[in-house]
């Protein structure tokens, strides 16, 4: 297996497809995504625009779906909801769809939605998706980080090099045998410096600063929690996210 990692959507090679990508949001697209699924929703329905989210979830009965949508930060208004994982209850996502929309996350997943297997990840689900690379065993896999509109965010590279860290752990292999690229041998060295202190490391990334001035200090204790959620979202259909 070669992992490889990307520090935003646009660093994605024009070139080429790996067997499996993973999209990674952990403030806080792929986080929310997770607990939506763990709370039992039916399915995420991902969109980079918004119209587009309320055009197609007009088609589905009213109290079967949540439309969600975030632009810095915020709730998108005419939504039912923005996009804090801590959002999802049983009561509220139960055998619901989530139709999602997020200033990075979602494009992320837009930008590799080709490759043949996708799934997200984030801190909270990383042990599950370490297990779903040892029993799948892709050939190839590309980690791609949404970043923020272009530029590179701390907490999905600490979340890549930890489900790298984690493959390494199970495997007894070295860099030599699993880095795909220079990228994935930093993210690790991130990782292993922050592992005992992500929480702090999300208070220091520039969107963890942004979501606090929004008042999200509990998103971001949730979302700095590791190993928390044993799941894994995987694209079943283009842009349709569901349990594996
Ligand atoms: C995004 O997609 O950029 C994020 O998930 C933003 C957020 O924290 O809601």
């Amino acid at each position: 297996m070669k992992l490889s990692v990307f520090h935003t959507p646009e660093e994605v090679p024009s070139e080429g497809s790996p067997d499996c990508a993973i999209a990674i949001d952990v403030l806080r697209a792929t986080s929310t995504i997770a607990a939506a699924l763990y709370a039992g929703a039916e399915a995420i329905q991902v969109f980079s625009n918004v119209d587009e989210l309320i055009r197609v979830s007009e088609h589905w009965p009213a109290e079967k779906r949540l439309r969600a949508g975030e632009r810095g930060g915020g709730k998108v208004e005419g939504c039912d909801l923005g996009n804090s994982p801590l959002d999802h209850t049983a009561e509220r996502s139960q055998g619901r769809r989530l139709f999602m929309s997020t200033t990075n996350g979602t494009r992320c997943l837009e930008r590799i939605r080709d490759v043949p297997t996708v799934i997200t990840g984030a801190l909270t689900t990383r042990q599950a998706v370490v297990d779903f690379l040892l029993k799948q065993q892709p050939e190839t896999v590309w980690i791609v980080g949404s970043g923020w509109e272009g530029s590179y965010s701390l907490e999905d590279t600490v979340c890549a090099g930890a489900i790298i860290h984690g493959v390494i752990v199970a495997t007894g292999q070295t860099f030599k045998d699993l880095a795909g690229n220079d990228a994935a041998i930093a993210s690790v060295s991130l990782y292993l410096q922050w592992q005992d202190q992500l929480l702090d490391l999300l208070h220091y990334a520039s969107h963890g600063q942004r979501l606090l001035r929004l008042d999200n200090f509990e998103d971001l204790k949730y979302c700095s929690q590791l190993d928390t959620l044993d799941i894994v979202p995987i694209q079943q259909e283009q842009g349709v996210l569901r349990l594996a």
